[in-house]
């Protein structure tokens, strides 16, 4: 699988349904990036908006969220639409918010830091919906990618295809036609992207764009 995310964040809040349609063609993923200025000094979006968002499009809402106390909110993620939420292994409690997510319906998420010591969370990968592993230090778009990281999507993905679990494989941070083809080379299957998307003059191509460089790292590759 390959699929492209578009993160709203690089969006104009003002006109959210105008930019959610014109990716719709290209993907069925947009990701949705909730931040609580105290997880990540930056304050975004939460459930209400996801609400407003629910009823312009069917596609798969991802919900990445970047709270301190995600359990809180986990039930109103749901009332509004969500498809999955994906809190961060750094707060804590995982299981018990995997347990939550799945109860009320949603597919569950673990995000990880990019200083996050691989040792210290993959016990959890073969338990998730979804890994996401952050190629930037959560807070603001338009960062620049953290190479390092691919290591601990490699071992992720060498994780998941021993166990036989299904864990989707997510990268979130500088994803761009010049980082996407060793993230996916690495492993990643969901490429969130935020400025290479929403920052471009045509979203829809610059997905197009996205999607042809992964796959052809792919075909490179076999
Ligand atoms: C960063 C967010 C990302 C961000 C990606 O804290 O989680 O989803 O919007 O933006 P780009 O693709 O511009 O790095
Ligand atoms: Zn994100």
């Amino acid at each position: 699988m390959i699929e492209i995310a578009p993160s709203i964040l690089s969006a104009d809040f003002a006109y959210l349904g105008e930019a959610i349609h014109a990716v719709e063609p290209e993907t069925s993923w947009i990701h949705v990036d909730v931040m609580d200025g105290h997880f990540v000094p930056n304050l975004t979006i939460g459930a209400p908006v996801v609400a407003s968002i629910r009823r312009h499009t069917n596609s798969y809402l991802d919900c990445h969220l970047m709270i301190t106390d995600p359990w809180d909110y986990l039930s109103d993620f749901a009332k509004a639409g969500a498809d999955s939420v994906t809190f961060h292994f750094e707060v804590g409690r995982t299981l018990e918010l995997v347990k939550m997510a799945r109860d009320l319906g949603m597919k569950a998420g673990m995000a990880v830091n990019p200083d996050a010591v691989f040792e210290d969370y993959a016990s959890f990968i073969p338990q998730l919906d979804l890994l996401l592993v952050m190629s930037v230090f959560p807070g603001f778009a338009g960062q620049s990618f953290i190479a390092d990281v691919l290591h601990s999507l490699r071992r992720a993905k060498e994780l998941i295809n021993e166990s036989g679990a299904g864990t989707i494989l997510e990268i979130d941070g500088g994803i761009s036609l010049e980082t996407i083809n060793r993230s996916c080379l690495a492993g990643a299957e969901v490429f969130v992207a935020g400025s290479a998307v929403f920052g471009k003059p045509d979203p829809a191509k610059a997905i197009r764009e996205l999607k042809a460089a992964a796959r052809h790292a792919q075909e490179v590759s076999e």
